[in-house]
């Protein structure tokens, strides 16, 4: 954090407004209603859970800081125009600094990763990370900030890996069901269970939200081939935006309709192949050849679009992006759907069984269970993590 060395050093109201210098000189301007919506006190927020106890309709039309100064700890206090009091701690004013430094600071550690970390998996025991909280956090932080993890030693018994979905998170049932096969076995008689390989992809992007986190079981791997491959989507989508900025912003604004239809079921959701955030940050991708189904938009676009998927969809291809390892018996890979893309290579099913078990969950859940685990625990993982609530998490929105 910018501030972590500086502390408060004054507190002045000036054009209406409260200004904070800094020991180390910044200078922090609080928007007026930004800062009284912030008010700790037991009139404005539940002392139990934190949850706002007004409307941001009964705040005064009028209003403005009449006297603003610190006090003990560097608190700054406030006296509002309607006459009421808040009072903020120094600790709350580091951690919600709005300086541009400050608020990267604060932002997802994103580790981007490329094909060469084979040998460094982010590899937990599965008996261990259920057991001990500091390795299921420490599991948590290498997931969060990679974009996927491996569970070993997960029994290799079928509906598993809903147990393990349920674990880490709550199963998400769509029209597949609780959880998918993922099977092939020698001489198949169905085509349906074919051996080709696949390009890279993300899971289901004709749903509304697409899942957000998949989960992939191996109950048996006899076949030669059908080795995993997985690419950062996040990196390679920071490849198009250094390679092509004008390629990036096509894909990041023009959606493509996604589609899926069988006799019971037909989902139909538009994506971006790429989705960033206001501050540019790249924050989630989708790319399926199998389910996009036709771009919707204005006529003059339709093949510079395609031009610049194309040219993503090469970027996925690289070699030195795709990280290949083989999925043993008994291991879960758990993908963040909208940033690890998966795909596999051709295996002969005539040479031995190949099974797979799948199931989704959403992410808020594991993201949850990282920040409660925080509370308590000091990982010995090297992100900074983002300062801690300075309440008690509210308990339902
Ligand atoms: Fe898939
Ligand atoms: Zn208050």
């Amino acid at each position: 954090m910018q501030n972590l060395n500086s502390e408060v050093r004054s507190a002045v109201i000036t054009n209406g407004a409260i200004q904070l210098t800094w020991t180390l000189g910044q200078i922090s301007h609080l928007g007026t209603y930004w800062l009284r919506d912030n008010c700790p006190c037991s009139l404005c927020r539940h002392p139990g859970n934190g949850q706002k106890l007004y409307e941001i309709v009964d705040l005064p039309r009028e209003l403005s800081p009449r006297e603003a100064f610190l006090a003990e700890n560097q608190t700054l206090k406030v006296v509002w125009s309607d006459g009421h009091r808040s009072s903020y701690t120094q600790d709350w004013l580091i951690a919600h600094d709005l300086s541009e430094q400050a608020r990267a600071a604060r932002r997802p550690q994103v580790q981007l990763w490329r094909g060469d970390m084979a040998a460094s998996l982010p590899a937990g025991d599965w008996p261990t990370v259920v057991a001990d909280p500091v390795a299921e956090l420490a599991w948590l932080e290498r997931f969060s900030a990679l974009g996927f993890g491996l569970l070993k030693n997960v029994p290799t018994e079928p509906g598993a890996v809903a147990e393990v979905g349920d674990r880490l998170g709550f199963v998400r049932v769509t029209n597949y069901g609780r959880l998918f096969d993922v099977k092939s076995v020698p001489n198949p008689t169905n085509l349906a269970y074919t051996a080709v390989g696949l390009g890279v992809h993300s899971d289901n992007p004709y749903r509304h939200p697409s899942p957000g986190v998949q989960l992939l079981h191996c109950l048996e791997s006899e076949a030669p081939g059908g080795d995993t491959l997985l690419v950062d989507g996040f990196a390679a989508a920071e490849i198009l935006r250094q390679e092509d900025t004008v390629a990036f912003e096509l894909l990041t604004t023009l959606p493509m309709t996604f589609h899926y239809a069988d006799g019971q079921t037909d989902l139909v959701a538009q994506q971006t192949l790429i989705s960033v955030n206001r501050d540019g940050t790249v924050t989630g991708v989708h790319f399926n050849n199998r389910s996009a189904d036709w771009l919707d938009a204005p006529a003059e676009l339709t093949e510079d679009w395609y031009a610049a998927y194309i040219q993503f969809g090469r970027i996925l291809k690289r070699p030195e992006l795709e990280l290949v390892f083989r999925l043993e018996p008994g291991q879960c890979l758990v993908m963040q759907n909208d940033r690890t893309l998966h795909g596999r290579t051709a295996f002969d099913p005539n040479l031995g069984r190949r099974y797979l078990q799948g199931c989704y969950i959403d992410r808020d859940a594991m993201d949850s269970r990282r920040r409660v685990l925080r509370r308590t625990i000091t990982t010995p993982f090297t992100y900074l993590p983002p300062p801690q609530p300075a309440r008690a998490l509210a308990t339902a929105a």
